[in-house]
């Protein structure tokens, strides 16, 4: 059996994406800030750490849970991510520089400290967004996921031929995430959505699961788009 570890697991999409990598046959440790990461660890049979992925101290427990288990590590998974959002001219540079902090200084440090951990012809999976292509009010989220999706080329090229790394780009999803947003926000984003409904978390994890199997064993530096249409609408 080998190890998947997932950022962001306790809820939403990294939990939905937890539970299909259990379907998929591998042991998985779920990595989150919030408490939660256990309860959620303790239901899906796998285990759980508590830590931020935007400090060398969480990243360094993170490697440490890895070491500990003594599972063969295949799998990164690199979801949690935080939204702080606001127009343009109200944008504090706090909030900036958490939402880069997080969604893509995470991504790159917990990447770094993992992939020489993983074995040969294993996978890590990045969470853009959609957003990245421009969303009024998401400036610095935008930022942070396209320079997820700039970081999953680089990171492609410099750990080639040994490991994969791609890209999901979700749109809407239900989760605490957009469920946080005014009802009448969310309800013109999904009018928006050419296959008319919102995602559902499983919808990523499906696309995290194929992009880290074998059935993708030829596709790196790629991100596929799981957004019902509206990357291009
Ligand atoms: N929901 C959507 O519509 C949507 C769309 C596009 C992309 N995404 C991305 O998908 C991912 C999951 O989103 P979600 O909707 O499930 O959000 P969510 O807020 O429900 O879950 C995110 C999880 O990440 C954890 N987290 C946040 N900061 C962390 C840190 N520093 N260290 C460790 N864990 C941390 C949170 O505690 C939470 O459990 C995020 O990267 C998000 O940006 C979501």
């Amino acid at each position: 059996m080998s190890l998947a570890i997932v950022t962001g697991a306790a809820r939403g999409i990294g939990q939905a994406i937890a539970a299909r990598l259990v379907e998929s046959g591998h042991a998985v440790l779920l990595v989150d800030l919030d408490e939660r990461v256990h309860h959620t660890s303790t239901e899906l049979g796998g285990h759980g750490v508590r830590a931020d992925i935007s400090q060398p101290a969480g990243v360094e427990r993170i490697v440490d849970a890895v070491r500990a288990l003594g599972v063969e590590p295949r799998v990164l998974v690199n979801n949690a991510g935080i939204t702080r959002d606001s127009l343009l001219r109200n944008m504090d540079e706090d909030a900036f520089r958490a939402v880069v902090r997080v969604n893509l200084g995470g991504t790159y440090a917990l990447t770094e400290a993992i992939a020489p951990l993983l074995v040969d012809d294993g996978a890590v999976v990045n969470i853009s967004s959609r957003a990245q292509l421009g969303n009024v009010g998401q400036f610095n989220y935008g930022i942070a996921k396209g320079g997820v999706i700039g970081l999953t080329r680089a990171h492609a090229l410099a750990l080639a031929p040994r490991l994969r790394v791609n890209a999901v780009a979700p749109g809407f999803v239900e989760s605490e995430m957009t469920l946080a947003m005014p009802t009448e926000a969310r309800q013109r984003v999904v009018d928006a959505i050419p296959l008319g409904s919102p995602g559902q978390p499983l919808d990523i994890a499906e696309a995290v699961d194929w992009l880290a199997s074998d059935a993708a064993s030829y596709v790196t530096g790629q991100v596929l788009y799981s957004c019902g249409g509206r990357s291009f609408a």
